[in-house]
């Protein structure tokens, strides 16, 4: 029991390889590890196939879906739902609501995945995942995530910005500021030393100080 608690409150951190697995999903067996090679992933949970805010979601997730691929980012849902319920929900959607769901779920009934990425938060719900968000880049390393609670929905959109935000951090050696958008101008790293201190402010940048210079980047 103390076992099982302390696996459930394990949380993944920011910037450690995250866990491999093999699982089922609704495009077949996978080792996570072989199917992210070379990718960038969003790994995410849900509660339950066959409630509202899920379908909501699922609908949206499919939206940027296309708009995720060109970002070189897979997609992968989870939940402690079987193949047959996927299966059968993702058929649905599309009956009902004519929406095609193009990315893989992973079947979780074991709750194997869910425990290692630290989905199933007791105080909300013992048996079902909460919806979380996990960015993990090509390194296979966990850039970001995020949870959710049962009751709301989750915005796709932060979820573009955020991976164009990686991508640019990573291409240019830059930061972004609040609610940075593409285009917008990134923050050029603080100098390490008087020296550059003084020198950052000749070199051209937008800076409100020494400390605080932006850049605009083609
Ligand atoms: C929903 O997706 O609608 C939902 C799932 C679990 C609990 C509450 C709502």
């Amino acid at each position: 029991m103390e076992e099982a608690q302390t696996v459930e409150k394990r949380m993944l951190l920011i910037g450690e390889e995250v866990p491999d697995f093999e699982t089922e999903t609704t495009h077949g067996p996978i080792k996570f590890s072989e199917w992210a090679k070379d990718s960038w992933v969003i790994l995410f949970s849900h509660p339950a196939d066959f409630t509202p805010v899920c379908t909501t979601e699922f609908m949206a997730f499919q939206d940027i879906y296309p708009e995720l691929k060109k970002r070189n980012v897979k997609l992968i849902g989870l939940s402690i739902d079987s193949l047959y319920s996927h299966i059968s929900w993702v058929r649905t959607i599309k009956e009902k609501l004519g929406k095609d769901i193009e990315f893989p779920i992973i079947e979780d009934l074991s709750m194997d995945v869910a425990r290692k990425y630290g989905m199933i938060h007791p105080a909300e719900n013992a048996t079902a995942a909460v919806r979380a968000v996990f960015f993990i880049d090509p390194e296979f390393k966990l850039r970001a995530l995020i949870y959710y609670p049962l009751s709301n929905g989750r915005n796709m959109q932060e979820f573009l910005r955020i991976i164009d935000a990686f991508q640019t951090s990573d291409k240019h050696k830059v930061a972004t500021p609040a609610n940075w958008q593409p285009g917008d101008a990134v923050i050029v790293p603080p100098p390490k030393t008087q020296a550059d201190a003084e020198k950052r402010l000749k070199e051209g940048y937008d800076c409100a100080d020494w400390f605080f210079c932006k850049k605009t980047i083609e």
